[in-house]
C-alpha cells in the first residue's frame, strides 16, 4: 500500500454529531526507532511489544458545522479539565492527517482523554494517546465509508497515529508490532505498524514488563528532538544497519524461543539508544544513577539465580523490566527486595503484553 491508498475520497455522507471512544494502550520497543526522515519515515524498522495496563482513554465527540471552518475547530479536556498546553500537538497531528482526512475541518470537536498511569511518571504518553485519537478519528471515518473493512480501519488508524507520533502507529494491535520497511518481514512499511506476521514461541506470550520510575520529572529531551539528533550522527549508518540486523535475528529468537539471544539483543538495543544520545552533538545522559544501580543488580540477580529476567529503557530514566510469566513469583520478589528502594516515592507500574487497542462504546 502506499500513500495515496489512505486518502479518503468521497465526503457525501458526513454525519451530522456522534461520539467514539477508544482504550489505546502503550507499547515498549524491543529494537528501537530511533532517527526519522521527512514525513514520519523511520530511519530504521523498530519491533515493540504491545503493552496493556498502560492506556490512555479516548472520546471524540464530533458535531457538524454548518459550513467548513477555515481552521480545525477543537476543544481539549485532560482528565476533565480544559487543557491548552495539548493544543499544539493535536492540531499539528490535525494539519498532517488533513491530506487523508478531508473532513475535519466540516467539525467541531470535543476531545476527552485521561491516563491509566500516574500524569508525572515520566511514561511517555504519546505513543497511546495518538494511538486512541487515531482510531477515534477512524471510526467517524467508518461512518463516513461504510464499507471499510477492519483491515484497512487497522492500517489507516496505525497510518494516522504514525503522523502524529511515530511509536503510537504500533499501539493499534497487539502482541508484537513491527514498523518499518524490513526485508525479512513480509508486508512490513514504513507508513504503519504490522503485527508481527511470524510464529512466535509460548515463552513470549504473557510476558511480563514491570516499569520502575526511576525519575519521574519532565523528559530532558524531547523524542522529536532525540530524532533530530540522529541527522549527522557520526554513528547513524552502523546504527540503522543493526537495527535491521537485530530484527533478522530476533525471528529465529522468537520462533525458537531462545531467551538467552533475546536478553542480548533486547538491553544492547536499549544500550544503543543511549549511546546514541551520549555521542550526539549536543550530548545527553538520560540515566540516573539509580537506573544503573538498578541494571546492575539485574545482571548479578540473572547471574546468580538464572532467571530470564532483563531490561530495556526508554528515552529517558526509567527501566522497563522484561520476563517471561512462568518466573513472575521470583522476579517480583527481587523487584520488591532489590529494586523497589531506587525508585522514585518506590512506585512502580505492573504491566504485560496486550493485544490492542479496545472500542469502548459499542
Ligand atoms: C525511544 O514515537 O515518541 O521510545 O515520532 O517524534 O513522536 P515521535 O517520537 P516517538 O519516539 C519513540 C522513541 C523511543 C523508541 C521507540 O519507541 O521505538
Amino acid at each position: 500500500m502506499n500513500e495515496k491508498d489512505f486518502i479518503l475520497r468521497s465526503n457525501d455522507l458526513l454525519p451530522e454529531s456522534g461520539s467514539h471512544s477508544w482504550r489505546s494502550p502503550s507499547n515498549i520497543a524491543l529494537v528501537k526507532y530511533w532517527g526519522k526522515k521527512e514525513n514520519q519515515i523511520p530511519a530504521n524498522p523498530s519491533i515493540s511489544f504491545t503493552l496493556d495496563t498502560c492506556a490512555t482513554t479516548t472520546s471524540l465527540e464530533f458535531k457538524r458545522l454548518k459550513e467548513a471552518g477555515s481552521d480545525f475547530s477543537f476543544e481539549l479536556f485532560f482528565e476533565d479539565k480544559p487543557k491548552e498546553s495539548f493544543k499544539p500537538k493535536i492540531r499539528k497531528f490535525f494539519e498532517r492527517i488533513e491530506p487523508y482526512c478531508p473532513y475535519l475541518k466540516q467539525y467541531h470537536f470535543t476531545i476527552r482523554t485521561s491516563n491509566s498511569f500516574p500524569h508525572s511518571s515520566g511514561i511517555a504518553s504519546s505513543a497511546s494517546g495518538m494511538s486512541a485519537l487515531a482510531l477515534c478519528i477512524m471510526s467517524l471515518e467508518k461512518e463516513i465509508d461504510g464499507k471499510m473493512n477492519d483491515e484497512y480501519f487497522n492500517r489507516k488508524a496505525s497510518f494516522i497515529a504514525r503522523l502524529g507520533s511515530g511509536s503510537a502507529c504500533r499501539s493499534i494491535e497487539g502482541d508484537l508490532v513491527v514498523w518499518g520497511s524490513h526485508k525479512k518481514t513480509e508486508g512490513s512499511s514504513d507508513l504503519f505498524g504490522l503485527k508481527y506476521p511470524y510464529e512466535v514461541h509460548s515463552l513470549f506470550k504473557n510476558y511480563q514488563d514491570t516499569i520502575l520510575l526511576v525519575d519521574k520529572g519532565e523528559k530532558q529531551v524531547s523524542s522529536t528532538v532525540g530524532h533530530e539528533l540522529m541527522h549527522d550522527h557520526p554513528f547513524a549508518a552502523s546504527r540503522f544497519e543493526q537495527a535491521h540486523k537485530n530484527l533478522d535475528e530476533l525471528q529465529n529468537v522468537f520462533r525458537e524461543g531462545d531467551l538467552d539471544r533475546f536478553i542480548e539483543i533486547v538491553e544492547s538495543e536499549a544500550l544503543t539508544l543511549h549511546a546514541m544520545m551520549m555521542t550526539s552533538l549536543p550530548y545527553f545522559i538520560l540515566m540516573r544513577p539509580n537506573t544503573l544501580e538498578i541494571i546492575n543488580r539485574i545482571w548479578a540477580f540473572r547471574k546468580e539465580s538464572g532467571s530470564h529476567i532483563c531490561f530495556t529503557l526508554d528515552a529517558g530514566a526509567n527501566v522497563h523490566v522484561l520476563y517471561p510469566e512462568s518466573e513472575k513469583e521470583e522476579v517480583n520478589g527481587f523487584i520488591e527486595r532489590e529494586l523497589v528502594a531506587y525508585c522514585q516515592n518506590g512506585h512502580y507500574i505492573c504491566d504485560q503484553i496486550g493485544f490492542g487497542a479496545k472500542k469502548l462504546d459499542q
